[in-house]
Parts: structure tokens; C-alpha cells; sequence
């Protein structure tokens, strides 16, 4: 494995019965690398991008996510690691309904390393960033769609993690929206020299990647 590298699978598969949704996957990630995975429904886009991230366990084949062999970590080790260095943001979001924005946002800090002041101060510099200051203290089911997608980006962030995985983070979004949204994260990956790898079915949207991953069938074709 390369220095530079983030992430690694080897011979990645996943099978749900007799199913191969995933099949012998093979791919490397620079760190700092903005890859975009694209394919038709049901190819195995999200299987992918939840097996890579250490979501789900494959069946086959072994992946190394920032220097760490995610397929042999138990289930707490693995949780803890995610917490620590990965980000998400998933298509529906995910807000927890009776939490707050910043309360939402917040959630995957640790407590007992942050003061309440510290962790409501790193939120609202978030949500700041994502032109949300006027809704901090919503609950997501006031929010926009645009708007819960928004604070859904704040909490992936919010430790400052080296790799984001995202499935579809505009997905639901007009397409006005889903652009300021992905200028964000391009912004991001700029700034910071975080690791982005996205789903998307949008081309255009890929086109702003380093590199496009395809995927048919459960397998990647190019
Ligand atoms: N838990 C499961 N049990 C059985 N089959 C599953 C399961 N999860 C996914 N599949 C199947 O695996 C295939 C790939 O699903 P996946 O969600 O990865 O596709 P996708 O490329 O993300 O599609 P979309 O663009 O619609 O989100 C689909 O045919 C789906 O029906
Ligand atoms: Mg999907």
C-alpha cells in the first residue's frame, strides 16, 4: 500500500443469499483524492461505498481505511475508528427528529474530551459556514430539505474527519440547491485536503471529480 493512500479494498465482495450485489472490487484512494462512483440503480453503488467505509462487512476481500484493517476490527473497535476519522452524509439525511440543528450536529463528539460551551461553539461555526445561522435552533422537521442536507454536512464535519463518504448528497435537493451543496464540499476537499468519495447518478456532478469510478452489475467496469 502506497504512503499516500487513505483507503484500499482488495477483492471486495457482498452477497445477501445467493445475491453477489458486489462483486471482487478492487480500488485504491490517494489521500486528499475526490472520486466520484457513478452507475445505474441497483448496481451497488451504496453496498460499495458501505462496505469501504466499514458500515457493513463483506463477504470476500479486505479493506485498509486510513492505515487500519477495517475487516478484522470487532464491532466496537470499528465504531470508535469511524467516529475518530470518517464522515457521512447520507441521501435522507439522518437527522435524529428531536434533537436541534446544533444538537444534531454536535452528537458525534466526544462529551467527556469537550466543554458543552466548546462543542456549541464548533457547531455554530458549522452551521455558519453552511449559511444556517438563522436555523441553529430548529428541529430537522422544520427544515428544507436544502436546509436538513445542510446541517447533515455540518455533523459529518464536525471532527474534522480525513475521509467523507457520501451517498447522493444531493440526491433530493432542486438542482440550485445541489449545487451550493456540492460547491461546499468542493470547497472543502480544496481547503482541507479531505477525501471525498461520492455516489452520485448525476454526471455532471462527477465531472468534478479527480477521477469517476463505474460501476454495472456489482462490479467496477472503468
Ligand atoms: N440487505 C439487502 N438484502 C438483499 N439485497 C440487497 C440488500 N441491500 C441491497 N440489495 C440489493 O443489492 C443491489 C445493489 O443495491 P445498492 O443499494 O447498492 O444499489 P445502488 O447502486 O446504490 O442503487 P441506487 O442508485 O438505486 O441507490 C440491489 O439489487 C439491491 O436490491
Ligand atoms: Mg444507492
Amino acid at each position: 500500500m502506497s504512503k499516500e493512500a487513505i483507503l484500499k479494498a482488495t477483492d471486495l465482495g457482498k452477497e445477501y443469499g445467493a445475491l453477489c450485489v458486489v462483486k471482487e472490487v478492487s480500488m485504491t484512494m490517494e489521500t486528499g483524492e475526490f472520486i466520484a462512483i457513478v452507475g445505474k440503480s441497483g448496481s451497488g453503488k451504496t453496498t460499495l461505498l458501505s462496505l469501504v467505509s466499514g458500515l457493513e462487512r463483506p463477504s470476500n476481500g479486505r479493506v485498509v481505511l486510513n492505515d487500519k484493517d477495517i475487516t478484522a476490527a470487532s464491532e466496537d473497535d470499528l465504531a470508535l475508528f469511524r467516529r475518530k476519522n470518517v464522515g457521512f452524509i447520507f441521501q435522507s439525511f439522518n437527522l435524529i427528529p428531536t434533537l436541534s440543528a446544533w444538537e444534531n450536529v454536535v452528537l458525534p463528539l466526544f462529551p467527556e474530551k469537550m466543554s458543552e460551551q466548546a462543542r456549541r461553539d464548533r457547531a455554530l461555526d458549522l452551521l455558519h459556514r453552511m449559511e444556517m445561522d438563522h436555523r441553529v435552533d430548529h428541529l430537522p422537521s422544520t427544515l428544507s430539505g436544502g436546509e436538513k442536507q445542510r446541517v447533515a454536512i455540518a455533523r459529518a464535519l464536525v471532527n474534522s474527519p480525513k475521509i467523507v463518504f457520501a451517498d447522493e448528497p444531493t440526491g433530493n435537493l432542486d438542482s440550485q440547491t445541489g449545487e451550493s451543496i456540492m460547491n461546499i464540499l468542493k470547497d472543502l476537499h480544496a481547503e482541507n485536503g479531505m477525501s471525498l468519495l461520492m455516489v452520485t447518478h448525476d454526471l455532471d456532478l462527477a465531472k468534478a471529480a479527480d477521477r469517476i469510478i463505474r460501476m454495472q452489475d456489482g462490479e467496477v467496469i472503468s
